[in-house]
């Protein structure tokens, strides 16, 4: 009997960054980092399963906008591979797995985090264990998607994903992402992402290489020492609305990032002048208006613009005549925070 389940999973976008691994496990992070999901940018994956009869060996099919695409099955292997000692019946099955996402492929934008995301759900739901309404399905979907792509693990909650041992919040784990139950200070609720498209395409270097680069790093566990600092500091702001202080963090996390990639063997710039030409924008745009807004980066050139939705309207007029000469084909795509996967 065949048996299918249907989910779609934002993206997300850190504000505090993972970036390096633990040398032992799969896929622990080196540092804490809690993000942002994306509630308007999703990946939605219809996972189709059959037994394996007569001794047929197991096959995996993946569709990305209904066209097969056999180059994704070595990291979709690896993570089905991955989650099979918790669910021993996924090498009794063939899998069809159809994904796509509600954003331009080839825009820059990571799509692995809300496809881990999706993947991840599907393979909870399909096990049947437990409800979604059950905490441990969400952990298990948490820790799941980890095993796909680290920051994936942030995807599945409402609230901030706090994903990694962080001395302040006993319950963090490196296993998976938490939801951030503490408050959240109305100044910081409620926020967008604009995410500014400034070079479209595969990035230079992957996340994966990328983090391998934080072994033989010279700036490794100073940086692991900071990102903790910078969580501390980032939950402080949330609880007390101190929005100059979150600022400050997001920004210099993005900073950091990039610095730690400009200072590694081989090195990278990842910026380009356009990114440089946006944040200066942003920076005179803040300095003049006093509107609560910031950027941040991932792993690539494009800009996050985050901003307090009470200021859309402004904030798209900025973006419109300001911003938009310096994203390619004028692309840029606007979501709201927040939001979980949601079965289909
Ligand atoms: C720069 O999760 O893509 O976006 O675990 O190797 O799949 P893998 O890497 P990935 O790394 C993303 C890192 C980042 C920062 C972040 O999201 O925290």
């Amino acid at each position: 009997m065949n048996k299918e389940v249907k989910y779609s999973c934002p993206s997300n976008i850190a504000l505090v960054k993972y970036w390096g691994k633990k040398e032992s496990g799969t896929q622990l992070p080196a540092n804490p980092s809690i993000s942002w999901t994306l509630n308007d940018l999703r990946a939605t994956t219809r996972m189709v399963i059959s037994p394996v009869v007569n001794g047929e060996s197991p096959t995996v099919k993946f569709y990305l906008a209904n066209k097969e695409k056999p180059s994704f099955l070595p990291k979709i292997e690896t993570f089905l591979k991955r989650v099979t000692p918790e669910f021993g019946w996924i090498s009794e099955h063939h899998f069809e797995i159809y994904s796509e996402n509600n954003f331009p492929h080839g825009a820059g934008i990571a799509s692995s985090a809300a496809g881990f995301g999706a993947l991840a759900s599907c393979l909870v739901a399909l096990d049947g264990q437990w409800e979604e309404s059950d905490p441990v399905f969400w952990e298990k979907a948490s820790k799941f998607a980890r095993l796909g792509s680290g920051s994936a693990c942030r995807s599945v909650y409402n609230e901030p994903g706090l994903w990694g041992e962080f001395e302040e919040v006993l319950e963090s784990t490196d296993d998976f992402a938490i939801p951030y139950s503490g408050s959240i200070h109305p100044n910081l609720q409620g926020w967008k992402d604009a995410v500014l498209i400034i070079e479209d395409g595969e990035k230079s270097v992957s996340s994966t290489a990328g983090h391998a680069l934080l072994k033989e790093h010279a700036y490794a566990e100073a940086r692991y020492k900071q990102a903790h600092k910078s969580l501390s500091a980032l939950l402080s702001s949330f609880k007390t609305g101190d929005v100059q202080q979150f600022i400050e963090i997001v920004e210099s996390e993005a900073l950091q990032l990039h610095a730690m990639m400009m200072s590694s063997i081989p090195y990278y710039v990842l910026m380009k002048p356009n990114t440089l030409e946006a944040i200066e924008k942003i920076w005179k745009h803040r300095n003049e208006t006093l509107i609560p807004m910031c950027f941040t980066l991932d792993a690539g050139a494009n800009v996050h613009l985050l901003y307090d939705g009470r200021y859309h309207e402004q904030i798209q007029n900025f973006i419109n005549t300001e911003l938009l000469p310096y994203c390619q084909n004028g692309l840029y795509l606007c979501s709201d925070t927040g939001g979980k996967p949601i079965k289909l």
